[in-house]
């Protein structure tokens, strides 16, 4: 095992993008931001020095983090924010993770620019569960504001209400490509060989749409998603939600020419305004450059609403399951949480105006409690016993009268910063309904500090007694990003053996904004190796 030491300085940087110069948050610079490459089994160590002049933290989305929450930096939630200045050191043990996962800013909407890709290679001397690819490439999928500060937008939106600002680009890795206004020669080009192998590992920062996918005249073989594998299935488009990571394979068996990589929104019919363009990149082959004889094709992507091209695609995960990547779904399940994730319409008061539709203001919740932030963080308060900070009454199952995919039905939503506390060992399932509250959406909900088995999921109201007969207890796909079917539900399960404190969300950073977190704190088990680790010396203070 390596132990890897990084500097990532964060900094302000003026980039150009659609004829339009600004400065955005960075770190050294770069936007992406630099990729992280480890082995399973390898520590890193990285020492995060804020230079910008906004609070900042960074997550390292996909890693376990194992006993280890003071590294996981949701702000308010595991540490208090780095300040102008200010420096904090990550410790990332990959002990359990392999594949492709990716470490974003966790504070405000600075992870629109803040990100970059988190490579584990197979421990060292083991092979891919999949042929050897020749080339390995990260793709990260973003998006991109013209002209607003992003740091303003959610301050805006929570402050009156209202509906943040849609973006003006998507982009891959930094580049809205081809079809954008003064973008074509910067379009993203992956060079490729005819006859070679190549894994394309995809990442989403995308802040508020999931994504369709897909390369012209290619079919692509998935083998992974999150940092874990799957079973190899191949398919012509992928649908892929801010926060998740999908690996695929691709073989280059075309004829020399070029061909159009391209991605454009998956959104909820009811979806308010969104951002509606295509971002591209090329794939060419052996170099050959455009001209007019070899017109670029676009490749056909579902249409925006199409719900069922999502379904359809997300229902082939399976697990791996094989003798290095054993399924261990939990069977005996000792503690059932039912959460219903909504978007509503709040009413408003003096210091909280109302600046969305219907003279109020938007908000979003998780069992009726739209998240707040402490004034300290959560896993601090816990460990010191600090009182005040956050109640322990988090609902366990939504309010009885809520018909969940009923139309538009007045929910009353408090505020509030309440967490459910799990033993140690106990073996959770918890199913996250969507709801019709204000419209249907669809919620990558991502748990931190665990990956769960997805079990099951289904349209309309989950049914405690005939749904769970449908499960797949053999080879469900383990996840840590798992998308929410608009106007249904899914069924996660994992036992609870990472003591800590460890956010739950909806990868949506829109809804995030106006509310849709939960926490679980995990206690510590019995034993020394089964307790969390003291908080490191430099932990920042709010
Ligand atoms: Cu990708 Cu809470 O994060
Ligand atoms: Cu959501």
């Amino acid at each position: 095992a390596k132990i890897h030491h990084h500097t990532f300085t964060i900094k302000s940087k003026a980039y150009t993008r659609l004829c339009d110069t600004k400065n955005i948050l960075t770190v050294n610079g770069e936007y992406p931001g630099p990729a992280l490459k480890a082995y399973r089994g390898d520590k890193l160590v990285v020492n995060v020095v804020n230079n910008a002049n906004y609070n900042i933290t960074l997550h390292w989305h996909g890693a376990r983090q194992i006993m280890n929450p003071w590294s996981d930096g949701p702000e308010y939630v595991t540490q208090c924010p780095i300040r102008p200045g200010e420096s904090y050191v990550y410790r990332i043990d990959l002990t359990v993770e392999e594949g492709t996962i990716w470490w974003h800013a966790h504070s405000q909407w600075a992870r629109a620019t803040i990100h970059g890709a988190f490579i584990v290679y197979p421990k060292r001397g083991s092979p891919y569960p999949f042929p050897k690819p020749h080339h390995e490439i990260p793709l990260i999928l973003g998006e991109w504001w013209n002209k607003k500060n992003i740091m303003d937008i959610p301050g805006n939106a929570s402050k009156s209400g209202s509906e943040p600002a849609i973006s003006d680009a998507y982009t891959i890795n930094g580049q809205p490509g081809y079809l954008y206004p003064c973008s074509k020669p910067d379009t993203f080009t992956i060079t490729v060989v005819p006859g070679r192998r190549y894994l394309l590992r995809i990442i989403s920062a995308v802040m508020d749409e999931e994504l369709f996918f897909a390369i012209a005249n290619h079919t692509l073989t998935v083998v992974g998603k999150d940092g874990l594998y799957l079973k190899h299935f191949k398919s012509n488009y992928l649908m892929i939600t801010p926060g998740q990571s999908i690996d695929v394979l691709l073989h280059a068996n075309q004829r020399s020419s070029n061909y159009f990589v391209a991605a454009r929104a998956y959104s909820s019919p009811f979806g308010a305004g969104f951002d509606k363009t295509t971002t591209t990149a090329i794939l060419q082959y052996n170099g050959v450059s455009l001209n007019r004889r070899n017109q670029l094709v676009l490749p056909y992507l579902p249409p925006y609403n199409r719900t069922e091209a999502s379904t359809r695609f997300t229902n082939q995960f399976r697990s791996l399951g094989s003798s290095n990547h054993p399924v261990k779904v939990p069977v005996k399940i000792d503690t059932r949480l039912l959460y219903a994730i909504s978007v509503n319409l709040m009413n408003c008061s003096d210091d909280k105006p109302c600046n969305g539709p219907f003279g109020k203001r938007f908000s979003s919740s998780v069992n009726n409690i739209s998240f707040v932030n402490p004034s300290i963080d959560i896993l601090r308060a816990y460990y010191r016993r600090t009182r005040g900070v956050f109640q322990e009454d988090f609902p366990r199952n939504p309010p009885k009268e809520f018909n969940y995919t009923g139309e538009n039905l007045p929910f009353p939503t408090r505020f509030g910063t309440k967490v459910v506390v799990l033993d140690y060992n106990s073996s959770v399932e918890l199913v996250l309904q969507g709801t019709n509250v204000l419209a249907s959406d669809n919620h990558p909900i991502h748990l931190h500090g665990y990956s769960f088995y997805v079990v099951g999921s289904g349209f309309g109201n989950f049914d405690r007694r005939k749904d769970p007969l449908k499960y797949n207890l053999v080879d469900p796909p383990e996840e840590t990003t798992v998308g929410v079917p608009p106007n249904g539900w899914t069924a996660v399960r994992f036992v609870a053996n990472n003591p800590g404190v460890w956010l739950l969300h909806c990868h949506i950073e829109r809804h995030a904004t106006w509310g849709m977190n939960a926490v679980f704190i995990v206690k510590d088990g019995p034993t020394k190796s089964s307790r969390m680790v003291k908080p490191p010396r430099d932990l920042p203070s709010c």
